[in-house]
């Protein structure tokens, strides 16, 4: 096992019932910035129960944050947060709401030339205005750990930044939320959370037992709760079990002292700001190809992963990790997830020679968990699955 430091400052409010504790967890006398998305908090009844939580505080709103959040979106909530004297912000919503509100808290204390360079400098975040969520789709872990991705529109580029000043202070999960959430959402949640304990786990063996094994906990109960979540997201007890894989595949518990891959992301992140491609859906195109095309470096878990995984315990271990493989793809496509590039575009030929180019031009030239994996290699594993 690697050495590691490990701190994880953000509270978790679980369970039913808990978005009524809201008013407990900010500071008193905040002026607060309420962040969401496109309405769907309107309709669901949270806007509702988080703005009766706050009747003690002055709230201002910023509606209209996309899916992908958008940065030129952003800047017009940095405006308010700055004119308004905003001492708090609160992100209501999912990865995007999440993820916009992490690049708002930074920004507001950033004062270099442009906002945008946290995208582009490589620097942790040290600090940023306090921010607290109210979770309302499980999936990308956001809620609970210090990363954000950021789309420019302007320029097709989705890039991630963090560090140790980007962690929520609080975040509520009340696995209530999940009933409002459209099919096409819920199989995105699930195939995000998957493929990131995947990506922290599909490398090589270090040794380390136990974050393997809370790895493949963590994808056994996804396999579970998935049909009962997809058939009937009021179902409780799965809901609750889908919403806290999503937050621990994501916290950075099981990514300590092991190493990390994710190439997947890299490239899938591509794929959404050239064709606006859902997240995870990027993810399911690239996963199964990554895996076939670095099959000699990540056999070994690839075996485990099938055995321990998906019970299976015939063949050799080559074998093994090639049905692994398969059970991954065919699990995506059991919620509804088409896998292939050419289902969601018709403009796809140029697209691994696009991507290739990019990371050439970024300096990215060895991705993954032994840093090996070169543009021209993303440009293959993209080209294997048009
Ligand atoms: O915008 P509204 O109207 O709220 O609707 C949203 C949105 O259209 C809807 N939704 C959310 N909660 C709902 C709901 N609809 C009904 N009922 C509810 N309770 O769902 C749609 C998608 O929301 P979004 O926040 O975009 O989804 P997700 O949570 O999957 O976030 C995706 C973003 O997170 C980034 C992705 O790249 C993408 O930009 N990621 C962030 C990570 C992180 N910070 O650690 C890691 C991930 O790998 C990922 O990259
Ligand atoms: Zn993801």
């Amino acid at each position: 096992m690697n050495n590691f430091k490990y701190r994880n400052p953000t509270k978790i409010l679980f369970g039913k019932g808990q978005i009524e504790n809201l008013a407990t967890e900010i500071p008193k006398n905040s002026k607060i910035l309420m962040l969401y998305g496109g309405g769907s908090i309107m309709k669901n009844g949270i806007y509702e129960q988080v703005k009766s939580a706050l009747s003690n505080f002055e709230v201002l709103e910023f509606g209209g944050i996309p899916a992908n959040p958008e940065y030129s979106i952003l800047l017009d909530a940095l405006k308010i947060i700055q004119d308004e004297n905003i001492s708090f912000l609160l992100a209501v919503g999912g990865g995007s709401v999440i993820d916009g509100t992490k690049f708002l808290s930074a920004a507001t204390l950033y004062e270099g030339e442009t906002p945008w360079e946290l995208l582009t400098n490589k620097k942790p975040v040290t600090e940023g205005l306090p921010f607290g969520t109210v979770l309302t789709l499980p999936a990308t872990g956001s809620e609970m750990n210090s990363g954000s991705v950021i789309t420019r529109a302007e320029t097709q580029e989705k890039l991630s930044f963090g560090g140790p000043g980007m962690f929520p202070v609080f975040s509520i999960l009340d696995p209530e939320v999940i009933k409002s959430i459209p099919q096409r959402q819920l199989a995105n949640g699930i195939a995000d959370a998957f493929t990131h304990v995947m990506e922290q786990y599909m490398t090589y063996p270090i040794g380390a037992k136990l974050q393997d094994r809370f790895a493949e906990s963590i994808m056994q109960t996804l396999v579970e709760v998935a049909p009962q979540v997809m058939s009937d997201p009021s179902n409780y007890e799965a809901a609750s079990n889908f919403m806290w894989s999503c937050t621990m595949a994501l916290n950075g518990l099981i990514q300590q002292g092991v190493p990390g891959d994710w190439a997947i992301h890299s490239m899938g992140h591509e794929l959404t700001a050239m064709y606006g491609i859902d997240h995870a859906r990027t993810l399911v195109i690239l996963a199964g190809n990554h895996y076939r095309y670095n099959f000699e470096t990540k056999k070994e878990k690839l075996a485990q992963y099938a055995e321990r995984v998906w019970n299976i315990t015939e063949g050799t271990l080559e074998e093994k990790a090639h049905a692994g493989i398969e059970k991954t793809d065919e699990f995506f496509k059991s919620l509804g997830i088409d896998i292939k590039l050419s289902d969601y575009t018709k403009d796809y030929s140029e697209t691994g020679s696009t991507v290739a180019k990019r990371f050439t031009k970024r300096g990215w030239e060895g991705l993954g968990e032994h840093k090996s994996l070169k543009p021209s290699d993303a440009q293959k594993i993209i080209e294997m699955s048009y």
